[in-house]
């Protein structure tokens, strides 16, 4: 028979991993998802915890936008010690300069300036030709490297720009100062190939000592796989959001772009610096500040991501917990895997429910005439919870 061909991504045994930059933007895009406010003392708490996670770059806020928002960033920038703190700026004058003072206290401060690069943007938007966005772009960079030495540049709607163009606004950006280049997928309009091939393009354009950056949007629910492509083609910082939070369908998910390197070593040769036992911590947080839900299914921290419910699956988990299970709960922070009792539940996982609850001594044939019980009342009640199994056993209703 022959064997099935390794695929051409597949990086070889001895390829070194790459380390890659996380980026959370949790406090800045993520603030952005419709009807979310974060005031100063959730945000620092939330900018604690990502710090405790090991993010390498926190983006606290936007500070022109608001003096509160001026302030929030301040307060990070001056109480929390570890990543890079940045602030978001417009490419003009009054941003720069409210970005440069909210993280002057940091101890590693970077101001992220960007401009719209897109032919529709420019034209409808900042009704600018190309030569004027360009010459915004470099001034705005110089004035950010006047007050500090890291500043990152943003070409808002990059993957809807054309490519000469954004050479053209990334080598004239680097030469003024900037060292990280991001290259935002603002409207989630690109797709895992085209990434990969834009960042190849554009890391053989640029100068070897340049950050790329990706930041996808979830429009089409691409953005972590792009995330990934853009770290394939040559990315080394991903920009994301704790629970995928942000503008419209939000960002590229944090837990999940960390656990797709952490968990598929083999596939994709990238590090990050992420505590992935802090993962579940930081989306509880998240998830509670903001008052955004986790949808149930959300991989890595939705309710369900580790609930065995069918009897087949439940009964490998048991003979060997690898049969479903990629990945441990426990690396990411959460209680080992639960077994749903319902009414796809088999014997095996009743026997185990009952002895965890300390009916272990318990004959075979009870355990038959009670599982025909406990079929009869999830074909009734759907999930049956502990309180239902020891009513089950205690009331004795099987045994005539
Ligand atoms: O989506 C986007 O383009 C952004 C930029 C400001 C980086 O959020
Ligand atoms: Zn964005």
């Amino acid at each position: 028979m022959t064997q099935p061909t390794q695929p051409a991504n597949t990086p070889s045994k001895t390829t070194q991993p790459e380390r890659i930059r996380i980026f959370d933007t949790t406090l800045r895009d993520g603030e952005q998802s419709p009807g979310v406010a974060l005031n100063h003392s959730q945000k620092l708490e939330i900018a604690h915890q990502l710090a405790r996670m090991g993010v390498d770059v926190i983006e606290a806020g936007f500070p022109i936008a608001s003096p509160g928002d001026l302030e929030g960033v301040s307060r990070i920038a001056r109480e929390v010690r570890g990543p890079i703190i940045a602030g978001l700026a417009r490419a003009g004058r009054a941003d720069i300069e409210a970005a440069a003072k909210a993280v002057e206290l940091a101890e590693h401060p970077r101001i992220h300036t960007f401009i719209a690069t897109s032919p529709i943007h420019m034209a409808k938007k900042l009704n600018l030709d190309p030569d004027a966005v360009v010459e915004r772009a470099v001034q705005a960079v110089r004035l950010a490297r006047s007050f500090v030495d890291d500043v990152e540049f943003s070409a808002e709607d990059a993957t809807r720009s054309e490519w000469p163009f954004l050479v053209r606004i990334f080598k004239a950006v680097v030469e003024a100062g900037a060292t990280t280049i991001n290259v935002p997928d603002t409207v989630g309009y690109t797709t895992p190939r085209e990434m990969r091939e834009l960042f190849a393009f554009l890391k053989a354009e640029l100068p070897a000592h340049v950050i790329l950056s990706s930041h996808c949007h979830d429009d089409l629910g691409l953005a972590v796989a792009n995330s990934v492509a853009a770290a394939e083609g040559g990315a080394r910082q991903i920009e994301c959001t704790v629970n995928g939070i942000g503008e419209r369908a939000g960002n590229a998910s944090l837990e999940e772009i960390v656990m797709a390197f952490h968990t598929r070593a083999d596939a994709y040769p990238f590090t990050t610096g992420i505590r992935t036992r802090e993962l579940y911590r930081a989306s509880r947080l998240v998830s509670r500040l903001s008052g955004m839900p986790v949808q149930p299914n959300k991989a890595i921290v939705g309710d369900n991501a580790f609930a065995h419910e069918s009897g087949i699956h439940q009964d490998g988990v048991i003979k060997a917990r690898e049969t479903y299970e990629i990945m441990n709960a426990e690396l990411v922070g959460r209680e080992a895997a639960v077994l749903v009792m319902g009414k796809h539940s088999g014997r095996a996982a009743f026997r185990k429910a009952l002895t965890d609850l300390g009916y272990a001594e318990m004959s075979d044939e009870r355990v038959k005439s009670l599982f025909a019980r406990f079929k009869d009342l999830a074909d009734r009640k759907g999930q049956i919870y502990a309180d239902d199994l020891r009513a089950l056993v205690d009331s004795r209703s099987d045994i005539p």
